[in-house]
């Protein structure tokens, strides 16, 4: 059963690294759409465009069993236009508003993602269902996927970059202190470490990852027996997988992905020519 972990860039291996540990024996194909990176001011609906027909690609070359849509300003956006196309489960990761909304103890919690997240529908209405009885900071952050990436890639973080963009997350009201932030971009795992020790004062930094992961293993369980495969014309997975969109990754990307164990293979897009990020 081959899993296809997607993402902008190299942010979703928070995922899938949680994602391995639950389905180890099942191979991984891991698509970073580098090409694209970011996604966070993308318009909607070159975005949706965009993803659907990378996915054309990638279920041509790949028949993954499942796809874990590990991005959070896709996931907010296109998963009804990836499932009424193709026909596999599609699991999707989301700012974890309801755990942040239930487990606060000041009622103040922020949600740290990117601008495109920040202002979904989804993502309002997220927090019209679980979160209306507390107080919610929506940070959109314009610096930090990047930072997320580049730190990957062996490059230091700015701390004076980092220190500002998280800076609006905390907030102050009636006595009160913003006790959880909810880490609503699959990049910011990567920094939180660091996020902690600039933070004005201790908060809960929620991931929700494993939860996603979690979920995925659900899915696989309900999918596995249920499908015959039939492998003609698509590729064999012998090892872990990774594709980039761009026609030559950073070499520190193709670095860090086979110290991961994944081996980047070229594969050509053919939509990626006719797609522009603005609508
Ligand atoms: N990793 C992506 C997310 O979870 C977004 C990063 C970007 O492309 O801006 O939202």
């Amino acid at each position: 059963m081959t899993i296809l972990v997607f993402d902008s860039g190299v942010g979703g291996l928070s995922v899938m690294r949680e994602a391995r540990m639950l389905m180890h024996d099942q191979p991984f194909v891991y698509v970073g759409d580098d090409a694209g990176f970011p996604y966070g001011e993308w318009a909607e609906e070159a975005l949706t465009e965009r993803i659907t027909g990378l996915f054309e690609t990638l279920m041509a070359e790949f028949e993954p069993d499942l796809a874990i849509i590990a991005c959070n300003t896709a996931s907010t956006l296109i998963m009804p236009a990836l499932r009424a196309r193709f026909n596999i489960p599609f699991v999707g990761i989301v700012p974890a508003i309801k755990p942040a909304a239930a487990r606060t103890a000041s009622g103040l919690i922020s949600v740290l993602a990117t601008p495109g997240t920040v202002k979904r529908r989804y993502t309002l209405d997220l927090i019209e269902q679980h979160a209306s009885n507390v107080s919610v900071t929506l940070v959109g952050a314009t610096k930090l996927a990047r930072l997320a990436e580049e730190h990957l890639q062996g490059v230091e973080i700015d701390t004076h970059v980092l220190r500002s963009e998280i800076a609006p997350c905390f907030i102050e009201k009636d006595g009160k202190r913003t006790d959880i932030v909810t880490l609503g971009c699959t990049h910011y795992p990567f920094l939180v470490n660091e996020m902690r020790k600039l933070a004005p004062w201790p908060v809960d930094w929620l991931d929700p990852a494993e939860a996603v992961a979690r979920q995925a293993l659900r899915e696989l369980h309900r999918t596995q027996g249920s499908e015959e495969s039939d492998s003609n014309g698509v590729r064999t997975i012998q090892h872990d997988v990774a594709v980039m969109t761009s026609v030559s990754p950073e070499m520190s990307t193709t670095r860090l992905l086979a110290g991961l164990g994944l081996k980047t293979e070229a594969l050509h897009f053919p939509s990626i020519s006719t797609c522009s990020r603005s609508a």
